[in-house]
Formats: structure tokens, sequence, C-alpha cells
């Protein structure tokens, strides 16, 4: 066979089987590379007289730029099944999950929203407190048997005689700071983290969730925290609820109650610990105490969230909250 038709065949041939990148260079390299047989041809033009390169060399010429072709093309190809092989138009796309709220961060929302909605702010109070704040002030001295009602966390002094802190038993302490910092009247509630020291069950973590509340004015009474909290139960419940208000005691108010509920006339259940603030407390901030010498009176009131949250969502363990289970966490 004729040299060119023999290239040009075995050529065709080696880029038809191709089936890489790789493969095609090889081929090129075969044929029209620095050495390779083609470019043997073209180079031996030179030395031949001058009948048979006007003869040959135009084939010559014209078979490289045609082998330079077919491989470019052969390429291009060769990539475009590739990609097709990545990108399957006719698949059906992938469901991106949306991230979404713990239920405890929903509640706590609600809680900030319907309060605001009534012209109370909200603040916020450090979790690690002083003996002072989270007892003393509160009307729970160092010798109280009241202390034992919250099993708490102390932390470790560094030298003696140091004040004694601890993680806050209850979001109370705040009660404190914030009054220390501004005149009545006003109204607040103060979300947050609170510990206690206690053996974990269904209904008990040693971390929790409250909000506490606190309004203080010059006429302020038990009546307006009865409108207050009912209004509150109903919004973030939305249903049919009966209220009940049993005295009871806390330290820091006087008189004391607790509040249950009852949702759509089922069981009772146990909310919050309120009162009226104790003149002792007011006494701390020196606030005058005497309503009728121009002093102020106030309510304060403390739920936990997690027990909102538990009640709404039907939750049986609090541990669930807590237990970073993505199972019970995806269920919101
Ligand atoms: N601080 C109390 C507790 O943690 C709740 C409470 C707050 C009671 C305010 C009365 C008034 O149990």
């Amino acid at each position: 066979m004729e040299p060119l038709e023999d290239i040009k065949k075995r050529a065709w041939g080696d880029i038809e089987k191709a089936r890489d990148a790789v493969a095609l260079e090889l081929a090129r390299i075969k044929y029209i590379g620095r050495k390779g047989e083609l470019t043997e041809i073209l180079k031996s033009l030179k030395g031949l007289p001058v009948e048979g390169r006007r003869k040959l060399g135009p084939r010559a010429n014209a078979l490289r730029q045609e082998l330079e072709k077919k491989i470019a093309v052969a390429l291009t190809h060769l990539s475009e099944i590739k990609s097709k092989k990545r990108i399957d138009v006719t698949k059906p796309g992938k469901r991106i999950s949306r991230g979404h709220l713990h239920p405890l961060t929903l509640v706590d929302a609600e809680v900030r929203r319907i309060f605001s909605s009534m012209n109370f702010s909200v603040v916020e109070g450090p979790e690690i407190e002083s003996e002072f704040y989270n007892f003393d002030a509160l009307n729970i001295p160092g010798d109280h048997p009241a202390r034992d009602l919250w099993d708490t966390f102390w932390i470790k002094k560094e030298k003696r005689g140091e004040e004694s802190l601890l993680l806050r038993t209850h979001t109370s302490p705040m009660q404190i700071r914030y009054m220390q910092a501004h005149n009545p009247p006003f109204q607040i509630i103060v979300p947050g983290r609170v510990f206690r020291y206690e053996a974990t069950d269904a209904s008990h973590a040693f971390n929790f969730y409250q909000v506490e509340g606190l309004m203080v004015g010059p006429d302020v009474t038990l009546a307006n925290f009865k409108f207050i909290i009912e209004e509150f139960f109903k919004k973030f419940f939305r249903t049919q609820i009966d209220f009940r208000f049993r005295p009871s005691y806390f330290p820091f108010v006087e008189p004391g109650l607790e509040v249950d509920i009852r949702l759509k006339g089922g069981k009772w259940l146990e909310v919050m610990g309120a009162g009226m603030v104790h003149r002792n407390v007011f006494d701390a901030v020196r606030y005058n105490p005497d309503s009728s010498a121009g002093g102020v009176q106030g309510f304060a009131f403390g739920m936990g969230l997690d027990r909102l949250a538990m009640i709404k969502y039907n939750i049986p363990d609090i541990r669930l909250f807590y237990s970073g289970d993505i199972r019970f966490i995806e269920q919101f």
C-alpha cells in the first residue's frame, strides 16, 4: 500500500478505538508528533527531487491537517460523553433539608413574643451568680432552711474569704439586678438557663430553663398578675384553659402562690410559682415598700420553659430536650 494511504488507514483506526484522551494523545504522537510517521515523511520531502515533492507534498500536508482535526473532534466527543455521565438531567432532584429550631427555642421565642406584646421588656442575666443575688437579697439568708429548696452547684473558691459563686438555681436573682439598676414602674421577663444539683428523671434535669416575671409600680396588685398570666397562657396554648391559684411559700414573696392550669378539662398541671414581692426584697434594693407612703409594690413569677414545652408538644421526658437525639429534634 502507498505509505500515505497506509498511515491514514491505521491512524483512523487508532483514533476510532481511542476511549480516552490519553489514547488519543498517543495516536497523535505516533503519527504527527516530533518523530511521528507522517512527520518523518514531511521531513523527507526536502531530499526529494522537485517532481516528487510536488506530488507528495500537498497530500502529506493535507493528511496532517486532517489528522489534527480528526483528533480534536474525537477529543471533544469524549469529553461530552464524560460530562453526560456526571450530570443526568433526568434524575429526580435531591431534597435539601432545612434547619429548624429546638422545641425549647421555639417556646422561648413564643414566650418573648407574647410578653413583648403586653409591653414587657425582655432582659437576661448571668448564669454564674453570687450567693448574694441568688439567695441573700431574695430573703433567703445562709441559715434559712428555705435554702434547701434549691440544691445548688457551688463553685470552688480560689482564695479564702472570696465571695461565694454558684450556678444560679433560678432566674429570680435578675429581679435584684434589674431593680438595682432601674426605677419603677416597669415590667420585665427574664428567660434563661438555671441549674440544680439533683438526680435526673423524667421530670427533673440538672439544668433547665425558666422565665422570671417582675412588675413593679405604685399600684400593681395580684389582680393585675391574674389578668396578665391568664392572658399569657391563653395566647400560648390557644385552647380552653381553667386556672387555679393556690397559696404557697417562696421566701421572696408574700403572699406566695402557685398557679395550676387545666387544658380542655384534662389534668391539673402545676406551672408556676408567684406572689407579691416581699418587702425585705424591696429593702435589699432600697425601694420604698410602703405603697401608702409613696412607695411601690409588685408581683413576681417564675415558670419552667421545659415544662411549658412538654405540655405544649406532649413530650413525656425532660431528658429528651438535652439528649441530642436527632430523631427527637427532627419532629419539630
Ligand atoms: N424562683 C422560684 C423557683 O425557682 C419561682 C418563683 C419566682 C416563685 C418568682 C415566686 C416568684 O422555684
